[in-house]
């Protein structure tokens, strides 16, 4: 093989680059890593992410600070923005008040940034309700800002039920953009693929004894309602709610925080709630994802509803990669060009 061709492949082999941002505990990072990307920047302004964040990627580390406050010669060229941004502002639980609300301004942040760095592509993730907030207007700013910028966006809801083998029901919407037409043209999120985890292989047997409600005061009032073991169960302050599709319900920020929320199961030893660590297994973190010993369970816990699930982000960034490196053909447009394509 001579030097020309050899250059050529190894160019072609060559990671594309990501910027993490609102990296949490770096949810999408681990998924765009596993798809191949090479992360190049880490931000998020909370302390006790940078605990989980750091133990378990080395360089680059989280930088904390203030995403309006870091100065955008600190962030190198790369190829790939990153972002799942603050959704309380656009969230059913939050206020409503989107771009009124000042971390719904974040999203301007994001735009700034895209519009200094000029990356290939991005992929920003947010809750459902995004797309109908203030009866649709919130996305479409979004929309328009974005295609200003000279971005060509798709976006879906994805479930990780559906779309990341992950026993939790939590649909999330996803945005790509890509400043090449074709490529946004060519990109396609990941098909719906059959569910083959039970809740049951990601939680344990046993557990600490602090997460049973066997000689609890709550536990007389919720007994009766918790029978099953193949169902998830939450308490919703005055009655059970037995999860019917047999999966876990979406794991949230605010889980954990007075002790609403996090979800029950029974087994044979009692009824309990999730550890921590079940709640990153249920969001497809690997076994092997360190959580720190020096932070509190419910700080743990809003660290795992605050993040992503991990198999449905390596799935998108594995589509991104390959329309980057002009692989992937939409099959829908391959269909309908050929349908008005001239017959012989
Ligand atoms: C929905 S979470 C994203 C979590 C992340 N995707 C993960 O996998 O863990 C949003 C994150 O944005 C961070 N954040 C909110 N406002 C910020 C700001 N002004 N500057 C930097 N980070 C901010 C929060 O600390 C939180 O970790």
């Amino acid at each position: 093989m001579n030097k020309k061709t050899l250059s050529r492949k190894m160019e072609i082999k060559k990671a594309f680059t990501t910027i993490d941002l609102f990296a949490g505990v770096g949810g999408m990072r681990l998924g765009f890593e596993q798809a191949g990307f090479k992360t190049l920047f880490a931000n998020d302004f909370n302390q006790k992410c940078k605990n989980t964040y750091d133990l378990n990627f080395n360089e680059p580390k989280l930088y904390v600070e203030d995403l309006w406050k870091v100065n955008l010669k600190k962030i190198p060229s790369f190829d790939v923005l990153v972002g799942g941004f603050p959704c309380q502002a656009f969230s059913i639980a939050g206020n409503q008040k989107g771009f009124n609300d000042v971390r719904g301004n974040l999203f301007f942040r994001l735009a700034e940034i895209l519009e200094a760095k000029t990356p290939k592509a991005f992929l920003l993730e947010n809750v459902k309700n995004l797309k109908s907030h203030d009866e649709c207007r919130t996305f479409m700013v979004i929309e328009r800002t974005l295609k200003n910028l000279g971005y060509n966006t798709k976006h879906q809801i994805l479930n990780s039920m559906e779309h990341g083998d992950t026993p939790q029901n939590r649909e999330r919407i996803f945005i790509a953009g890509f400043l090449d037409k074709d490529r946004a043209d060519a990109f396609d999120f990941p098909e719906k693929i059959p569910l083959t985890k039970s809740f049951r292989e990601l939680v344990a047997e046993k557990a600490d004894s602090k997460y049973y409600y066997n000689d609890k005061p709550l536990y007389e009032r919720i007994k009766k309602d918790i029978q099953s073991e193949h169902t998830v169960y939450q308490w919703r302050r005055k009655y059970v709610r037995a999860n019917k599709k047999g999966v876990v319900p979406t794991l949230t920020a605010n889980m954990g925080r007075g002790g609403h929320n996090v979800p029950l199961i029974k087994n044979s030893i009692g009824v309990r709630k999730l550890t921590p660590r079940e709640c990153f297994l249920l969001q497809g973190f690997p076994k092997n994802f360190r959580l720190p010993k020096d932070i509190s369970d419910s700080e743990l816990y809003h660290q795992a509803g605050n993040s992503v699930t991990v198999p449905v982000i390596k799935r998108i960034a594995e589509n991104i990669d390959s329309v980057l490196r002009g692989k992937k053909i939409n099959p829908q447009l391959t269909i309908s060009a050929l349908a008005y394509a001239p017959r012989f």
